[in-house]
C-alpha cells in the first residue's frame, strides 16, 4: 500500500477448509497456513479491499457458500477446474500440484500405479480432485464403489489409513508430503494431473478479480511470496 486512506475499502470475507496442511490447518485453535498468509499479503496489496474474518467450512461447502454470499473469496488450495469455472471465477494461479497415493509406511500395501488400487480400500475428501480420480476408477470398474470412502476432511482419511480401515488415500502431493513427514505414512506413487490452485471468487466480481491478481503480482515481485512459501515448505 501507499499509505493512502482506507475509509472506502471494501471488506471481503474469506472462507477456507482447514485440515489440509500446510495450506490451512488449526494449530492450538488458531487457523494458520500458506493460504492464510498468502491471501492476507495479497489483499494488503489489493487496492480498495481489506480482509474480514475467516470462515471455516467443509471443502464441498465452499463453492455454495461463495455463491450464496456467506463468503467473498475462497482460499483453500482449490484447483482451477473447468467444472468449477462453470459456477465461479478464479484469480491467476498461485501454486501447482499433482496427486499422490498415500499408504501406511509398514509395507503392507505398496501400489505403483492406479490399477493396483483394485481390490483395496481407498479414501479421499469429498468434493476434491482426489475424489474425482476415485470416481473415475469406480466408473471404469477398477475400484468397487463399496471400497471407496469419502471423508469431510483428509485428516480423518489419513487417520483411517493409519488405523488400517482403508489402504490408500488420494490427495494433493504437497499435503501428502506433509502428512508423510508427521505420521507413519508414505507416498507410494504420484499421479501427474498438472493442477493449479487459484483463489475462488463469484462470477462477475471483476473488480475484485483484478485487484487480487494485481495483489498477487505485487506479492511475487516484492519477494513476499517466496518468504511465505519458505515459511511453510522450507527453502
Ligand atoms: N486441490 C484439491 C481440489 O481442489 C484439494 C483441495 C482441498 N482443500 C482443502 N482445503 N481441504 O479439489
Amino acid at each position: 500500500g501507499t499509505g493512502t486512506t482506507t475509509e472506502t475499502a471494501t471488506t471481503i470475507t474469506p472462507g477456507t477448509a482447514p485440515g489440509f496442511p500446510p495450506f490451512e490447518m488449526k494449530e492450538g485453535g488458531e487457523l494458520v497456513g500458506f493460504d492464510i498468509d498468502l491471501l492476507s499479503a495479497v489483499v494488503a496489496e489489493a487496492e480498495g479491499y481489506q480482509l474480514g474474518e475467516w470462515q471455516e467450512f467443509a471443502f464441498d461447502s465452499l463453492v455454495p457458500s461463495l455463491t450464496s454470499n456467506k463468503i467473498d473469496v475462497i482460499a483453500a488450495a482449490m484447483t482451477i477446474t473447468d467444472k468449477r469455472e462453470q459456477t465461479i471465477d478464479f484469480t491467476n494461479p498461485y501454486y501447482n500440484a499433482d496427486q499422490a497415493i498415500l499408504v501406511r509406511e509398514d509395507g503392507s500395501f505398496s501400489p505403483s500405479k492406479l490399477s493396483d488400487l483394485s481390490g483395496h480400500k481407498v479414501g479421499s475428501q469429498s468434493g476434491t480432485t482426489g475424489e474425482n480420480i476415485a470416481k473415475e476408477l469406480i466408473k471404469e470398474g477398477t475400484l468397487k464403489e463399496s471400497n471407496y470412502n469419502s471423508y469431510d476432511s483428509y485428516v480423518f482419511a489419513v487417520q483411517d489409513l493409519q488405523n488400517g480401515n482403508i489402504d490408500a488415500v488420494i490427495l494433493d502431493v504437497p499435503v501428502a508430503q506433509t502428512f508423510a513427514d508427521q505420521r507413519p505414512v508414505e507416498i507410494a506413487f504420484t499421479h501427474e494431473t498438472g493442477e493449479r490452485y487459484g483463489f475462488g471468487i463469484r462470477n462477475g466480481d471483476d473488480d475484485l478479480q483484478s485487484a487480487l491478481n494485481e495483489g498477487l503480482a505485487a506479492v511475487r515481485d516484492s519477494g513476499r511470496y517466496e518468504e511465505i512459501r519458505n515459511k511453510w515448505f522450507g527453502s
